[in-house]
């Protein structure tokens, strides 16, 4: 028990460079020196791997006492040193708990990385894939603070604000306890791979939303001012819905559908933490809303983010081998679905935009969907040409559909994504407002520090918007 404890306490300190492994373990009081070195040596060497196992099991999440690097030596002990082996204390019980859940997740990762030994996980866990690079995206919810105020509150947390990032490179080389702003993303703040805010008290608040920059993507480029009426088809667990209000500044309605009744409940929980009050929710089937009903008469914006394989989705990139590639029959099924809502939603009349989106990276979830559409209604809507210096467009398959977005860990350090913004013909005659987002390199000028440090609203309520 103590060698754990003194373990943690070791990494714990190389990490925040408090100095190095040796000089830390003969500061320690532990007795056994050599013991105790070979321990932290070995937890570290396998860290990046016992990271990805920890976090795919969502230890720290169940056990919401347990102290990351106490967690990262008991799970290198368990999993990939000699065991506990009669001692382990209180921990012992505690780890048992989850040692299934634990063994299996180490098991996947090696099926996934296409190894058979502990040992060659190293290699590859030394050098993190693609996925497990991608930053923690966290956008700043405006309807409950302002930038300003939560890079302050970071920076008295000990974090360092290193202003606007300039390219994707200073996402990736971000480490420690530093961050950025987004080059793109006005309200989005970059923190390293490793940082864990479920627990952070902002987010707790509803003042901050963790949320992947491709999955921002949607509401951004919708870009509902305020007052406008918007639908959001397939709405829950509802990021995207709370985005869209912040757009609106509580101003205007979101009519939002979803057919799953538990997801809609804690949509309903994330909607009021998030101070959103202009949002109606309904568990309704978007394809059996009509287009005709007076209530949606004024209805201009539809964001459709309709179920998909989520073959792009970072957990199951990390998690299940052979995710990326659903069978023909399911990828059947879910475009089937996903063009029946896209022709749906297209069929409201006062429609001016819509985004649709997936967390798939199946062309026949995304440019074959809205190629259909499309093809369906010629000469009533348009591709709008979006973020001309996004790197990852869509697949050529039809004239235009470059315009559309691709996402994915490689090309643009978030998970897999896309986008397809399209606009009635009519409206594009005049300056459409999302070709308008092109310039989005211009930086404008990064927030400085404020000179009244307003209070947070911790705790503020808000009647859910069900
Ligand atoms: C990809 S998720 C939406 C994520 C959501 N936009 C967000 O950002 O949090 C797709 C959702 O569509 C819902 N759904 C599936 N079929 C539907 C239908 N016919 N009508 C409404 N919602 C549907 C699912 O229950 C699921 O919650």
């Amino acid at each position: 028990h103590a060698l754990y404890a003194a373990a943690a306490a070791v990494l714990e300190g190389v990490e925040s460079r408090q100095g190095s492994i040796k000089g830390l373990v003969y500061g320690s009081r532990f007795q056994n020196v050599k013991q105790l070195y070979a321990l932290v040596c070995e937890t570290q060497r396998y860290s990046a791997v016992l990271d990805a196992v920890i976090a795919s099991a969502g230890l720290l999440r169940a056990e919401k006492k347990l102290r990351p690097h106490v967690a990262k030596v008991l799970v290198y002990e368990l999993l990939l040193g000699r065991g506990f082996r009669g001692g382990g204390g209180r921990w012992k019980p505690l780890l048992a708990r989850h040692q299934a859940r634990l063994k299996a997740e180490l098991a996947r990762l090696k099926v996934h990385r296409g190894v058979s030994r502990n040992e060659d996980l190293l290699e590859v866990g030394s050098r993190p894939g693609p996925a497990l690079q991608v930053p923690r995206f966290v956008r700043v919810n405006a309807l409950k603070t302002c930038i300003d105020d939560v890079i302050d509150y970071f920076k008295r947390q000990g974090f360092s604000y290193e202003g606007r990032a300039s390219s994707l490179e200073d996402l990736r080389s971000l480490k420690g306890k530093h961050f950025l702003l987004d080059p793109l993303l006005p309200e989005l703040l970059v923190f390293p791979a490793h940082t864990d805010l479920h627990e952070h008290p902002l987010y707790q608040a509803g003042h901050l939303i963790l949320q992947d920059k491709a999955s921002c993507l949607p509401a951004m480029l919708l870009a509902p001012p305020p007052g406008s009426h918007v639908i959001d088809a397939c709405a829950a667990p509802g990021n995207k819905t709370s985005h869209l209000a912040a757009l609106l500044k509580n101003q205007g309605k979101i009519f939002a559908f979803d057919l799953d009744e538990k997801r809609l409940a804690s949509m309903a929980t994330l909607l009021a933490r998030a101070g959103v009050s202009c949002c109606e929710l309904a568990e309704k089937d978007f394809l059996a809303v009509s287009p005709s009903d007076q209530r949606y008469r004024q209805v201009q914006y539809i964001l459709l983010d309709p179920s998909c394989s989520g073959s792009g989705m970072l957990t199951r990139q990390l998690e299940e081998p052979g995710a990326g590639a659903p069978s023909k029959k399911r990828l059947h099924a879910l475009a089937g679905f996903q063009q029946r809502a896209l022709c749906h939603a297209l069929a409201f009349p006062s429609l001016r935009r819509l985004v649709y989106s997936t967390c798939s990276l199946c062309q026949e979830e995304n440019e074959d969907v809205v190629q259909d559409a499309l093809q369906k209604s010629p000469g009533t809507f348009r591709l709008v040409p979006v973020l001309p210096s996004w790197p990852h467009r869509g697949l050529g398959t039809f004239p235009g559909a470059e315009h559309c977005l691709r996402a994915s860990p490689e090309t643009t350090l978030t998970g897999g994504f896309f986008i397809a913004v399209l606009e009635r013909e009519e409206v594009s005659s005049s300056v459409s407002q999302t070709e308008a987002l092109g310039p989005e390199l211009t930086p404008s000028p990064a927030p400085k520090r404020k000179q009244q440090q307003r209070k947070l609203a911790a705790g503020a309520s808000t009647p859910p918007c069900t």
